[in-house]
């Protein structure tokens, strides 16, 4: 695992899409796993500004995102489909028939949930996973709990989680209590894995990176993997 640390958010989001533009360029026809969620924009708007550049190509990238919420279709403003929408997609030269998130809107979780999980594995796999990590440490929508789901699934969002996402909208009541994501098991099938951590997150991610492995931290299961690069910042 590669731990690096930079002075603060803006020089993470530079590095972080530093490396992921490197990907595009190594492998123009890569798939990318990408997240959602405040600390990636920053690092999104450097690939736009790429991509505005001429340094970056993304007409043959594929991208899938780690979750999504149920109940909400694309065109809602909360969903993550127009979140990706608005900080990327719209941006930059990627064919929309090459992105794709779980569909919050699809009538069974459960259903939507394999249909995902066989997508992933047709695409050949995720070359590079951008994750994010939630204050108790959850990854993608994996909640702490007594194992590592394996396969992507619909959850049930904790407290924590529903209170922390209430930000972005108007109401508390408003924010899904479901969602379906990728499981342990599917993120760890990806080849490489960039995690990003702002100086808020720096108490967990250190649990995180140099504690026990353990579900009731999910991001601790990072230590098992081949190619892991995590970035964080001394301050925000
Ligand atoms: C987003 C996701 C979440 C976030 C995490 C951190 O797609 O799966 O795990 O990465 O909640 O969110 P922020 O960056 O808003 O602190």
């Amino acid at each position: 695992m590669r731990v690096m640390e930079t002075k603060n958010y803006q020089e993470l989001s530079a590095l972080a899409a530093d490396l992921i533009g490197a990907q595009l360029l190594l492998k123009p026809r890569c798939v990318l796993g990408l997240a959602t969620g405040s600390t990636p924009i920053g690092a999104y708007q450097r690939l736009v500004e790429g991509y505005r550049a001429g340094r970056l190509d993304f007409s043959q990238v594929r991208t899938v995102n780690l979750d999504e919420y149920c109940g909400l279709s694309g065109e809602h403003p909360q969903s993550y489909r127009y979140f990706m929408e608005q900080h990327l997609f719209s941006q930059v030269n990627i064919l929309r028939e090459n992105t794709h998130l779980p569909n919050g809107a699809a009538p069974d979780p459960e259903e939507e949930s394999r249909r995902y999980e066989a997508l992933v594995e047709s695409m050949g796999g995720v070359d590079l996973q951008l994750l994010g990590i939630g204050r108790n440490g959850h990854i993608g929508f994996n909640e702490p709990g007594d194992s590592f789901p394996p396969v992507v699934h619909p959850v049930e969002l904790t407290e924590s989680t529903i209170l922390a996402n209430s930000r972005l909208f108007d109401r508390v009541e408003d924010v899904p209590t479901k969602a379906v994501t990728m499981g342990i098991g599917t993120i760890l099938k990806a080849r490489k894995i960039l995690l990003l951590a702002g100086a808020d997150k720096r108490a967990i991610l250190e649990e995180a990176l140099t504690g026990k492995v353990t579900p009731w931290v999910p991001a601790s299961v990072l230590q098992l993997h081949g190619d892991v690069t995590v970035i964080t910042c001394r301050e925000g």
